[in-house]
């Protein structure tokens, strides 16, 4: 058993989370997850506010644990589903791009706020404005990480900030669990492993690519959604990168995303020059690339696409060869990371 501050923070047995997917992280992934002792967090970034409400309470139907909730604070909905959020008193609220503006009002509830970062200095800026721990995401990770690898921005980050740590990128075993605790973290946060497990409800080609590949089998590149993210190196994959970034797809996905917020075409590019001047980016483009890039990764993810579409998946790969449950993904790492850190404990007597 491992008591630290993140299982003392979210009232959790184990100090291990399921990393928020957009579609992958439903109600039955979470409550596995809050079940076997995790943190499961349920991604909402891809709904609106009453969906938001709808899962919230799906969940809770399925586990009486704490749980959280996903979010990224651009685009169409942010703010309407952190409202959703905080009216149904969601005890973790964890976020990633942009500024929190609503970390007093969770704090009124008991709730607790976790930004995710990739780069040091924005965690200095989380726990400045009040965050009560942060995921810290490596280059290893699935999806969009940044350039430094967990091995160092985690103990860069420990030595600049005070609030807890939560390890992202490259975890999959106890031996992992393990490691993080040594570089300064208080707990790991799983995405590729825990998208195939039992419960999950990735298509099951999606599955197989994962555990028959090694850990050279990933591409890390801003052409898939616009944001350099890692994907697996499928055949799609390899194509989109020697194509460069899909510009029809992205003017196709912001049309999508106009028509879905109701906008003018004056009113959607106004928008786009306001947000333009936001520390985080270019939104009219994180957008479009996001839609473009969530069609490819909702074919491979719903559909079994592995041709067309694109998956994302984590360095870690190369060591996931199975597919077990939640319960024995969970018991199985704190049982390994108990038996490596007692071998390294005789080791030095
Ligand atoms: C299939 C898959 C889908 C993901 N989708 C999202 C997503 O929608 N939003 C997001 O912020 N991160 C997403 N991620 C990234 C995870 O939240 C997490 O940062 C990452 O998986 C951690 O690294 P690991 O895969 O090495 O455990 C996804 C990861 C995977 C494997």
């Amino acid at each position: 058993m491992f008591k630290t501050r993140m299982t003392e923070l979210f009232g959790i047995k184990h100090p291990i989370m399921l990393a928020g997917m957009n579609w992958i992280t439903t109600p039955p992934l979470v409550s596995a997850v809050c079940n076997a002792g995790g943190l499961g967090i349920l991604a909402t970034a891809h709904c609106g506010p009453e969906e938001v409400r709808k899962l919230v309470k799906e969940v809770r139907e399925l586990t009486d644990k704490p749980f959280g909730i996903n979010q990224i604070l651009i685009g169409p909905n942010a703010k309407d589903n952190i409202e959703a959020a905080i009216q149904e008193k969601v005890p973790v609220i964890n976020y990633s791009l942009g500024k929190p503006w609503f970390i007093d009002q969770v704090h009124a509830y008991g709730g607790k706020v976790v930004g995710t970062i990739a780069i040091a200095k924005h965690g200095a800026k989380a726990q400045q404005l009040g965050c009560d721990a942060l995921v810290v995401t490596g280059h290893e990770a699935a999806a969009h990480g940044d350039v430094a690898t967990s091995l160092v921005l985690i103990p860069v980050v420990a030595s600049q900030v005070k609030i807890p740590l939560i390890a992202a990128g490259g975890f999959y075993d106890g031996r992992g669990l393990a490691a993080a605790l040594a570089l300064g973290a208080e707990g790991i946060s799983m995405g590729t492993r825990f998208t195939v497990t039992k419960e999950s409800m990735a298509h099951d080609a999606y599955k197989q690519l994962v555990i028959g590949a090694s850990e050279q089998d990933t591409l890390y590149s801003t052409a898939f959604d616009g944001m350099p993210g890692r994907v697996l190196k499928t055949k799609a994959a390899s194509r989109m990168m020697k194509g460069g970034f899909p510009m029809i797809e992205a003017f196709k996905g912001a049309k999508e995303v106009k028509d879905y917020m109701g906008l003018s075409y004056g009113k959607f590019i106004a928008m786009s020059f306001q947000m333009l001047g936001q520390e985080e980016g270019h939104p009219l483009w994180v957008l479009a690339r996001q839609a473009a890039g969530t069609r490819r990764h909702l074919m491979a993810i719903e559909k079994g696409d592995v041709d067309e579409g694109i998956l994302f998946a984590g360095q870690n790969v190369g060591g996931i060869k199975d597919i077990p449950g939640v319960q024995e993904v969970i018991d199985r790492t704190i049982a390994e990371a108990e038996a490596v850190l007692d071998k390294i404990q005789k080791e030095r007597a």
